[in-house]
Parts: C-alpha cells; sequence; structure tokens
C-alpha cells in the first residue's frame, strides 16, 4: 500500500520563486550584535547549502579599526558560536570569508559613502547592491541619506524611469519606530531614498518556517478554511512567551517595552497571517494588501475599552537590570484582547500575550471552535467537554496538533485526544533560521514576507492607542520572575 506521501508527491513551488541574484552585501554595523549572531550565520549557512549565489560580495561596514583579516576571524568564531548547523564547515567558511571585505567609517560621514560606492565599483563586483542597516534605529535615516547623497539609492521616480540601472535595495531592522509618527517619518525618508518596493522592514517571525506554514495551511488545505470564520471559531489565542529576561538589552527596550519590541510587529503579523482572507495570488502586494485589510479591521478602542482589555506587568527585579532607569514603567508583559471587525472574524476575540522571565519558553496559536450543539454529548457533559482546539507550535516543537473527543475503550466515557504532527519528526536534520530566509528572499527582490510601509503604520496606530491609554493608567503589575504572568 502506498502512504499518503507516495501517492501525492511533493508539489514544489520553487519554480515560482524569484532567485536570489548576486549582490555586493554591505551590512552596516558590522561588528555588531545583530550582525554577529544572526546576520553572518545566516549567510555562511546560505553559502553552506549553495544558495548564496556564486559572485556575492559582503562588505562589512563599520566606525571600528579593524583589519580585514580581524574581521573575517571575528566572523568565524561567531559563525561557529551561532550557527544552528554545527560544527563549522570550514570549507564553506573559507568560500565565504574569501569574499568579505571591511570598511570602516561613520555613518556620518560623507568620506565614507564615497569610499562605499567606489568599492562598490571596484572590477569585479556584483552590480546589484543590498545594504543591510543592522544599525541602531537612530541611524536608518541618515544612512539611507548618506547612501543616496552618494548616488547609491533610487527612488521610485526613478526606478519608474528605469534610470537607477543595478538593483538597490535597502534590508531595514526593527524597531521600525516608535509610534505611528516617527515611523510615517522614517517611511518618508527612506522612500525618498529607495523605492518602496526596494525597501524590505524586517519582522523575523515571518522568516520563520512555522509562520510561514500558516499560509500553506491555512490555503493548501480545504478542511479547516470553510470552519475559518465566526460561525465555528470562539477564540483565538497567540502567545509568544519567554524564559529570558531583558538580558544586556536594558539600554534599548526600558524605553520600548514588550507592547512595541513585540506586539506592535511580531504578535500583530501573526495575528494578520491567521485572520487575513486568501489572498488573490502569493505575490507580495496580495499578500501584503490582506494583511493590511485585517489591520483596517481593528478598530479604535477608547482608552477606557483598552485598560479593560489590556494587562501589562513587569517583572520582579527588571528595576535593578542593566541600564533600566530607576522606577521604570516599562511593561515586561503584556496581553491585549481585539476583535478583528469583519465579516469573518466580528465577535471572535483574538487574545494575544507576550512576556518575558515567564515560567515557560513557546510561540504557539490556539484556535478554539465551538462546542458543538447542545444536544447528546454536550447537552450532557457541558463544560467538561472539551471544545476542539487546534494548536500551532511555532517553537519550540515546532507543529500542530488537533484536539478532539473520542470514546474511551472499556467506559462510557468522553475523552479528550490528539492528533499530533510535529516536523522534527520527520526533518530534525535541516530547519533553517528565519534570517536565512529573509536575506535569499531580499537577494531575490521577494518583498512577500517583508513589511510594507502602510502595515507598519497600520500596526503603530493599534499600539499607539495602548500606551496612550496605559501613559494616563495604572502602573505595570508586578510578577515574580519565573511566574506565568501577572
Ligand atoms: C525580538 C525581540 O524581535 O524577538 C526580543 O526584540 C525577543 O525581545 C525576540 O526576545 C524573540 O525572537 P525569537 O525568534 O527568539 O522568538
Amino acid at each position: 500500500m502506498h502512504t499518503h506521501d507516495e501517492q501525492y508527491g511533493y508539489c514544489d513551488l520553487s519554480g515560482n520563486a524569484l532567485e536570489p541574484e548576486s549582490a555586493s552585501i554591505v551590512v552596516f554595523g558590522a561588528t555588531g550584535d545583530l550582525a554577529r549572531r544572526k546576520i553572518f550565520p545566516a549567510l555562511y549557512n546560505l553559502e553552506r547549502t549553495g544558495i548564496l549565489p556564486a559572485d556575492t560580495r559582503v562588505i562589512g561596514f563599520a566606525r571600528r579599526e579593524l583589519t580585514r583579516e580581524r574581521f573575517a576571524a571575528q566572523l568565524r568564531e561567531a559563525c561557529a558560536l551561532y550557527s544552528h548547523s554545527k560544527p563549522l564547515d570550514v570549507e564553506a567558511w573559507e568560500r565565504l570569508a574569501g569574499r568579505i571585505s571591511y570598511l570602516r567609517g561613520s555613518f556620518d560621514d560623507e568620506g565614507a559613502y564615497r569610499d562605499l560606492a567606489l568599492r562598490l565599483a571596484e572590477p569585479g563586483s556584483p552590480a546589484n547592491a543590498l545594504f543591510y542597516l543592522a544599525v541602531a534605529p537612530e541611524e536608518f535615516a541618515p544612512v539611507a541619506r548618506g547612501l543616496a547623497a552618494a548616488g547609491l539609492g533610487c527612488d521610485a521616480v526613478r526606478r519608474a524611469a528605469g534610470s537607477c540601472g543595478p538593483a538597490r535595495r535597502l534590508v531595514v531592522e526593527k524597531p521600525f519606530g516608535r509610534d505611528r509618527e516617527s515611523a510615517r517619518a522614517l517611511n518618508a525618508v527612506l522612500q525618498s531614498c529607495f523605492a518602496e518596493d526596494d525597501i524590505f522592514r524586517i519582522d523575523h517571525y515571518l522568516g520563520k518556517e512555522t509562520v510561514q506554514n500558516l499560509l500553506y495551511f491555512r490555503f493548501a488545505n480545504s478542511i479547516f478554511e470553510p470552519l475559518w470564520n465566526r460561525n465555528h471559531i470562539e477564540s483565538v489565542e497567540i502567545d509568544v512567551l519567554e524564559t529570558g529576561g531583558i538580558g544586556t538589552r536594558g539600554g534599548y527596550y526600558d524605553r520600548a517595552g514588550a507592547a512595541r519590541d513585540m506586539l506592535q510587529n511580531h504578535l500583530i503579523q501573526l495575528l494578520c497571517l491567521v485572520a487575513m482572507e486568501p489572498p488573490a495570488g502569493l505575490d507580495p502586494e496580495s499578500v501584503r494588501n490582506e494583511k493590511v485589510k485585517v489591520l483596517k479591521s481593528i478598530r479604535d478602542y477608547s482608552a477606557p475599552e483598552l485598560l479593560e482589555r489590556s494587562r501589562r506587568g513587569q517583572y520582579s527585579g527588571y528595576a535593578a537590570e542593566d541600564r533600566v532607569a530607576p522606577g521604570s514603567a516599562a511593561e515586561t508583559f503584556v496581553s491585549l484582547r481585539l476583535e478583528v471587525d469583519n465579516w469573518r472574524f466580528a465577535g471572535v476575540p483574538f487574545k494575544l500575550r507576550t512576556g518575558k522571565a515567564l515560567d515557560r519558553q513557546v510561540s504557539e496559536i490556539r484556535v478554539t471552535f465551538q462546542r458543538p450543539p447542545a444536544t447528546l454529548f454536550a447537552g450532557y457533559c457541558g463544560e467538561l467537554l472539551s471544545p476542539n482546539v487546534l494548536t500551532l507550535r511555532i517553537q519550540p516543537d515546532e507543529g500542530m496538533w488537533l484536539g478532539f473527543n473520542a470514546k474511551e475503550p472499556g467506559a462510557a466515557r468522553v475523552a479528550p485526544k490528539e492528533l499530533r504532527f510535529a516536523y522534527r519528526e520527520r526533518n530534525d536534520d535541516y530547519f533553517p533560521e528565519a534570517y536565512e530566509r529573509l536575506i535569499a528572499d531580499a537577494l531575490a527582490g521577494d518583498s512577500t514576507l517583508f513589511i510594507r510601509s502602510d502595515e507598519t503604520e497600520e500596526a503603530w496606530r493599534i499600539v499607539d492607542a495602548l500606551e496612550s491609554a496605559w501613559a494616563a493608567g495604572p502602573a505595570p503589575l508586578p510578577y515574580p520572575a519565573g511566574s506565568s504572568g501577572p
């Protein structure tokens, strides 16, 4: 007998995908934490798996005085330490290292961008350039302006006129602004230097395999979609819970808090993927249009409504963390109940929750379906009859499971059971890191998994209202570190 897999085989979509194009990848902030932990290990793995085009060059751009050799040695150490694939594949590393160079420059120095332009024009360099802003958020605008002033940008008007030549792409890390107004201002600056289609705003959650799976799961199956609405769904819970505290990131985190750090981006993106309508196609604009429609369907709540719908907390010991202001009111935990007021989901609560120093490390989405009608089992069992819950586990133990009720053998008893699928049972050998996928997509010019300007502004609208309700409300509730939150 054939297994289901053998009978139907795999349907490979990669034929429709854009291929990564060779480019000079310029990493601004190349000696920083993000570059060491995420970007260079991702580049190394892209090289190792043959995805990085052969003539790619990588230029590290940072303020520090460093030789090329010293820079490469530091990156080798970082790749050995932070790559998910171990031990270091020395051959693959050497291939990448041979194409890495270093350029010292400060982000406000026009001369440094002219040096960069010369480096990019050296014989043998790829024509395209990808500028990766792994810098502090206040540097995003100055670097984009510096690039444009050195003739390395290309705005939408010039792009449409076809007068820019090779691709000029800009990857921007989070946080993208600290509210709607600053995000708008930043969008305006970036768009004056680069075309929106060439701006790749990162939300690394979208690069996670299990997050991309949300679209596959919803739209490559026919059995869930008919139930995916207010007639059948009772509630949706989205959790991103972390056991770790803020570590050494107090300087950034204390000015952000959990709502800006996690809710505005990762959780709201997950909500969009759960709630969106089937897009007209898998192209970037069709997918992103649907996400924006979800965000626009979340209405403006009043401050009292938001205080009632949300909860914020701060773990014990937070105030003593490095670079946290005395008496800080930054929240390290937030929960928020939202409704997507559209035809499909009106009245269904979406409960979002995220926090640090909690008792569990898990990211997952739980969709709870309505109980069956109150005749037969539901009538008899009432609350004891468990509803069907579909859990989409993002990490760890990536997979999904569906709870259902069945007869307990040998007894007249209804018992909750589960159908389970665990990714790693089938494929533990290779689970690429989010940044690999995102960098490959940016090199291909595919912005499906990146945040469009209007998406970030709409997400800020929700978080801004929450922040201003909180500003006039009570302080965050304390909770013991290592507990389940306030
Ligand atoms: C980042 C946040 O965007 O995501 C961090 O700034 C958080 O505070 C991290 O810890 C979580 O990402 P992941 O991939 O570990 O779930």
